[in-house]
């Protein structure tokens, strides 16, 4: 599935992402800078920050309350469409999905 990455300054990356990975894991190791990943994927650092726009929400999986609670620890501000890329796994379903990376990770 093709993921569009938009940093903050608004240059676009499209990568196919493998199903099974992440949208933390397409970003990272593909030269796109603004995803930092310090734990690695397990909801512990919030420098995986990102935000989805609003009409590809529907097709996120369900955020869960530790996603929620690092969520405040982002040091970007935490809007209404936050989360953490380390957190959406890649289905078929989210081809074509467009995340846009915050100003700053850490
Ligand atoms: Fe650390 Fe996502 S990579 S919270």
């Amino acid at each position: 599935p093709k993921i569009t990455y938009v940093s903050a300054d608004g240059d676009l990356h499209v990568v196919d992402v493998p199903i099974g990975t992440s949208v933390m894991r397409g970003a990272v190791g593909t030269g796109i800078d603004g995803i930092v990943a310090e734990c690695g994927g397990n909801a512990m650092c919030a420098t995986c920050h990102v935000y989805v726009p609003a009409e590809h929400a529907a097709s996120l999986p369900e955020m869960t309350a530790v996603e929620d609670e690092m969520l405040e620890c982002t040091v970007a501000e935490r809007r209404a469409t936050s989360r953490l890329s380390c957190q959406l796994r890649i289905t078929e379903g989210l081809d074509g999905l467009v995340v846009r990376l915050p100003e700053a990770q850490e």
